[in-house]
């Protein structure tokens, strides 16, 4: 196989965990050295043994993204370490299911301090580097829930959302700096962060490495967005344009939300 990250150097958060985990692997598999970034350190370590099994390296950074000042000193630790970095992936992120109706405002604004600012705080860390040497990518984990809203995951929609605004608008800006700004947005997937959701069969929960590939293939190919899986979340998009009335009815009829099985739910806002 063809290495196309060869000699490139990677940071991702929630590298201990699902799709992050996947990402560090595939890039790996791709041959970048790789910067783990997260706060469980024994799950870190366990990604890093993996990355280091595909010959690359592995540098293990226990961070909480919601520290803005802990994010510069990670990314400046996974420069140092690495001794550079071309790839910067947002990843990290928590989940809430809960109908909006019965959403607390502190729910809420943990879903926005960890998902959308902890994001933030990353850009922010990586950007001026980036900027600098006049090249890098910068990747975020969006989701088809910051493409059309689907109950009832009003916070985590919310979240979503802002993201995918704020890195619409950063790619623009950033055109012709040499800086690379690619969403990918992820419709289920099976990882932890939703083994608490079961899904219909029509639309069943994809494997994390379709994601990490679709990461893998907006650095390489410079992508500005990328929806996983293609086809079906395509559809939804072009329906949601056209009506609003029909995404619903897609949504509806093809039960996306899904049902709630008995797997004690993690990484929630309580
Ligand atoms: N699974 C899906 O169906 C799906 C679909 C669309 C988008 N996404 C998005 O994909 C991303 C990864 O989700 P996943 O499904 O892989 O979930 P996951 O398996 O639960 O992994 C989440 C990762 O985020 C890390 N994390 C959570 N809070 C953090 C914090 N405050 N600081 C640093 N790291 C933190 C966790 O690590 P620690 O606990 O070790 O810190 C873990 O590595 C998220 O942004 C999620 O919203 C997921």
């Amino acid at each position: 196989m063809k290495q196309r990250l060869l000699g490139k150097k990677a940071a991702i958060t929630g590298a201990s965990s699902g799709i992050g985990r996947a990402t560090a692997v595939r890039m790996a598999k791709e041959g970048a050295d790789v910067a783990l970034i997260a706060r469980n350190l024994k799950r870190l370590e366990e990604v890093a043994a993996l990355v280091r099994a595909e010959g690359r390296r592995a540098v293990v950074i226990e961070a909480d993204v919601t520290d803005a000042e802990g994010m510069k000193a990670a990314v400046a630790e996974a420069i140092r370490e690495l001794g550079g970095l071309d790839v910067f992936h947002c990843n990290a992120g928590i989940y809430l299911r809960c109908p909006a109706k019965d959403l607390r405002m502190d729910q809420i604004r943990k879903l926005m301090e960890v998902d959308y600012f902890g994001c933030l705080n990353c850009v922010y860390a990586v950007l001026p580097y980036f900027l600098e040497k006049k090249s890098g990518s910068i990747v975020t984990t969006c989701s088809m829930d910051g493409k059309k809203g689907v109950p009832p995951d009003a916070a985590y929609v919310g979240a979503k959302f802002a993201m995918n605004g704020f890195f619409q608008v950063l790619r623009q800006e950033l055109r012709g700096s040499g800086v690379h700004v690619g969403i990918v947005y992820p419709s289920r997937m099976d990882t932890p962060q939703i083994a608490h959701v079961d899904c219909p069969k029509i639309t069943p929960k994809g494997d994390p490495d379709m994601v990490a590939r679709a990461v893998v293939r907006s650095v390489v190919k410079k992508k500005k967005e990328l929806l996983v899986p293609s086809f079906s979340c395509h559809l939804l998009t072009w329906a949601d344009a056209l009506s609003p009335s029909l995404s619903d009815w897609l949504v509806r009829v093809n039960r996306i939300s899904g049902t709630v099985n008995d797997v004690e739910p993690i990484n929630e806002a309580k």
